[in-house]
């Protein structure tokens, strides 16, 4: 496995939680209404996941000897004041991180670093589990 596709593919997974700490916290700002009781914290539980996601997926970037991207991917985040829709998007957005992440466990098992390997399946494994949460709150 080409380190450098490696570093490009864990760049591409570091901009999405860097967009996901915007969006989720820009959700939990905004929500309002009853759904407000347990949906801010949970956008802020996810802000907080996001951020170490990030700062654990730049640091083996950084280990590896790339360059961290600073910028958040560019997909738009959706502003809206409608829960479904938060929800909705929230959906869309961990099944592109889980989607990345997967690929990430992919080209990792031809790559020589048992470490790493178990790094991004726990971060893998905990998208998928944002994904079935996020499913059962609006299916
Ligand atoms: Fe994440």
């Amino acid at each position: 496995m080409n380190t450098e596709k490696l570093i490009d593919k864990m760049n591409e997974a570091l901009g999405w939680e860097l967009r996901a700490i915007n969006m989720y916290a820009h959700y939990s700002a905004n929500i309002r209404g009853i759904h407000r009781l347990q949906l801010s914290p949970m956008f802020k539980g996810e802000v907080d996941e996001s951020l170490v996601h990030a700062d654990t997926i730049r640091n083996a970037i950084i280990k590896l000897g790339g360059v961290s991207v600073t910028e958040r991917h560019s997909e738009p985040i959706l502003h809206t004041l409608d829960y479904t829709e938060m929800i909705r998007e929230s959906l869309k957005t961990e099944e592109q991180a889980a989607k990345v992440y997967g690929t990430l466990m992919e080209m990792l098992e031809e790559f020589d670093d048992k470490d790493l390997y178990d790094t991004v399946e726990q971060i893998y494994l905990a998208e998928v589990r944002s994904v079935e949460e996020l499913r059962l709150l609006i299916e």
